[in-house]
């Protein structure tokens, strides 16, 4: 069993949207009358074992971002935000940096990375990431896919039919040791880091195992228009869920 340290939160806010077809990035954009990304900062924030949370936000957004934090997280005094970067990636080791900055992070620390356009984890998620990183490196939410997923190199015929048994969609968040996180990256060549999309990649790549945790299917990436909507028609369902698990 590893010993959990310090817990951060980091929110991914440094996105650009431009699926959602937004003048202002999708993260900004009311959900139930408050900004998507609000939601996500208070699922982090209703679990007291995460003692700062990091929000890592579009430089050109910043106002906008601490304006809608000041109008809709009172001053909670865990809260900070930072620039973010070009890519997700890139958004998270500024995080990080800032992070660093402000503290001596220690092995044993560890941080939840949560996408801000994912409104709708649960507690019960964020704390079985936590309980999970006692015996491990690094923690990914996930759920089992339904449909069959079928592989294709050119978009035009199937290359492969993967075991449904085994698949699994990646969701947030997603816990590391910042310290582990940190070496993978550095064990990391600029060309490889470039294709790598996923920051749990970096660990995988970097032999880290990486274990799982059962996300919800709720718990979705708002990336369209679409799920915007999607998002407010569930918004009650979800509230509710929140509440009971
Ligand atoms: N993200 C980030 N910094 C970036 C790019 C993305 O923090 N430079 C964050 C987004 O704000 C979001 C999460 O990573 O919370 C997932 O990003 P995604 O929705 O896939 O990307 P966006 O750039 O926001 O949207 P799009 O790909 O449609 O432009």
């Amino acid at each position: 069993m590893k010993k959990i340290g310090k817990v951060y939160g980091v929110i991914l806010a440094g996105g650009s949207g431009t699926r959602m077809n937004s003048p202002t990035p999708k993260q900004f954009l009311p959900l139930g009358g408050v900004p998507i990304f609000i939601h996500s900062v208070r699922a982090l924030l209703s679990e007291p074992q995460i003692e700062e949370l990091w929000i890592g936000s579009n430089g050109d957004w910043l106002e906008l971002a601490q304006q809608q934090i000041a109008s809709f997280c009172s001053s909670d005094p865990r809260i900070h935000i930072c620039e973010g970067g070009a890519d997700r990636e890139g958004t998270l080791l500024n995080t990080l940096a800032a992070i660093r900055q402000h503290n001596t992070v220690e092995d044993d620390d560890i941080v939840l990375i949560h996408d801000a356009v994912r409104p709708f984890a649960t507690r019960r998620i964020i704390r079985d990431v936590i309980h999970e990183m006692q015996f491990c490196d690094v923690c990914n939410t996930v759920v089992p896919v339904n449909d069959t997923i079928v592989q294709s190199a050119d978009g035009t015929r199937i290359t492969g039919m993967p075991k449904r048994s085994e698949l699994f969609a990646g969701q947030s968040p997603q816990g590391f040791r910042i310290n582990a996180l940190l070496d993978a990256f550095g064990r990391l060549d600029a060309e490889t880091r470039k294709q790598l999309t996923e920051t749990t990649m970096v660990c995988f790549k970097s032999g880290l195992p990486i274990h799982i945790v059962r996300g919800e299917f709720f718990n979705f990436k708002i990336t369209t228009p679409y799920d915007l909507e999607v998002a407010e028609s569930i918004l009650d369902f979800v509230d509710r869920q929140k509440t009971d698990l």
